[in-house]
């Protein structure tokens, strides 16, 4: 991708491509273990406004910068600025897309795991409790999600070495349907269930005693997450828009998809959590302890469970590339060397972290930083500090640094678009409310959990 600078055909390519990228784990897996670690609706509801009114705006100021400044991360501030600093952001969104994605291999390991399981016939006809401890033995392990996440990582690079838009576009303009379809039965089948009444007042009534700093920190984090943001990714991706494109219209159809896989997801598994007596805090492990219940329930179960993780995989798969893309664009274009070495020497840096955290998930396992394992350590650094942290200094630099010209002329795409109350709206949120909003949750926030 970086060495042609290609572009998106046409709205639905666009989308389909920046909608692979956003919707990912992000939204079933990481979603709700994250609100059912913190408090279930609050932290949705904080979810749901903070991804229309600070990732709107967020977004939509990286694809300026990737507009104006058509290059990778850290390529595009060089362009647009003299001060070198602002490359520093750059660094930093690469850095961050290198961690998140060694523990994302290893969570897309798990699914093509239970792609060969539900394969095999080995989900079905089992209580809870059996698959609850197959589950815990295939984790213990260690050598099973290595050698998955490692799979999963030559998968990734090999689309990548061949270029990532043409493949993806069209994939996922048949695959994302697909997976609303299934998730949408599998929500109809879990209301269903007996504890659905619990899950839906768990997703949708909010208990406001349990709005603190922190979990508002972390639902900034989680929207960060689940919209691809805070590292560059959409500043790369936005250097591949047409220029006739209308970025609002990506932006806000992006962003509702995204929110609505989401809730889609939490509603799917949360009445079976409850129905099954599966902790709403379980972690991490959540939603794969929940699943393969749901899948025991529902008609034809052992075939839909079968398309559930391969459009699992899949999504995993668009967004690993958009994740692993920063920094091959960065190695290739930084340090000068061909694509295919690139890819190979990020592989071989992603793999070694992912080993680790893969090896940190076993019981009692050695490998952990400042009492947490390494898994949930790099998911905290990212999503917590290095995430929103990179989408203040993008956000001041679009509404601070750039030349309000520039700015208007990419949101309009030269005046095309000229919807001019939304772009001063969207001009006003970035300059003064989502840099207040972001420094506000991050101070306080930071002083909550860790106080
Ligand atoms: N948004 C993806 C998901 O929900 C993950 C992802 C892809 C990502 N690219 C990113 C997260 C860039 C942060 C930054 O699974």
């Amino acid at each position: 991708m970086s060495e042609n600078r290609g572009t998106f055909g046409g709205i639905l390519g666009t989308i389909a491509v920046v909608g692979g990228s956003v919707v990912g784990l992000g939204n079933i897996w990481r979603f709700p273990y994250m609100a059912g670690e913190n408090g279930g609706a609050v932290f949705i509801l904080l979810y749901f406004c903070m991804s229309l009114f600070i990732s709107v705006p967020i977004m939509l100021s990286e694809f300026t910068i990737g507009r104006a400044g058509q290059g990778n991360s850290m390529a595009s501030f060089r362009k647009l600025s003299k001060n070198r600093l602002w490359q520093i952001v750059g660094i930093m969104g690469m850095l961050t897309a290198y961690i998140i994605m060694s523990y994302y291999a290893v969570i897309a390991g798990w699914s093509l795991d239970f792609i060969y399981e539900s394969a095999a016939g080995n989900m079905m006809g089992h209580s809870p409790e059996e698959l609850s401890t197959a589950f815990t033995s295939f984790i213990s392990s260690g050598t099973k999600p290595i050698l998955w996440s490692l799979l999963f990582l030559v998968l990734s690079c090999g689309i990548l070495v061949f270029g990532v838009t043409k493949g993806i576009e069209k994939a996922n303009k048949i695959l994302m349907p697909l997976m609303v379809i299934i998730l949408v039965g599998m929500v109809l089948n879990s209301l269903s269930l007996p504890g659905w009444g619990e899950g839906v007042n768990f997703l949708f009534e909010p208990d406001f005693s349990k709005l603190t700093w922190g979990v508002a920190l972390k639902a900034l984090g989680q929207s960060f997450f689940s919209m691809s943001l805070g590292m560059g990714a959409m500043i790369v991706y936005g250097s591949y828009i047409k220029r006739t494109e209308n970025v609002y219209r990506i932006a806000g159809i992006v962003a509702i998809s995204d929110v609505t896989i989401a809730i889609l997801s939490g509603l799917a598994i949360f009445p079976a959590v409850f129905t099954y007596g599966i902790e709403v805090t379980s972690g991490v492990e959540l939603v794969f302890l929940t699943l393969p219940n749901i899948f025991n329930q529902m008609v034809g179960g052992y075939y839909i469970s079968i398309a559930f993780f391969l459009l699992l995989f899949f999504a995993a798969i668009t967004s690993s590339v958009s994740l692993i893309e920063v920094v091959i664009a960065f190695i290739s274009e930084e340090l000068k060397i061909k694509r295919i070495q690139s890819t190979a020497i990020a592989f071989v840096l992603i793999a070694v972290v992912s080993i680790l955290c893969a090896l940190s998930q076993m019981p009692d396992s050695p490998i952990s930083l400042f009492g947490m394992t390494l898994f949930d350590f790099n998911d905290m650094i990212t999503s917590i500090f290095i995430m929103p942290l990179c989408a203040l200094a993008i956000v001041f630099f679009v509404g601070w640094f750039l030349s309000r010209k520039v700015v208007f002329s990419e949101l309009s795409s030269n005046g095309r678009y000229p919807y001019s109350k939304l772009i001063k709206f969207n001009y006003f949120m970035i300059r003064y409310i989502v840099p207040c909003v972001i420094i506000l949750l991050f101070v306080s926030g930071v002083l909550s959990l860790f106080a």
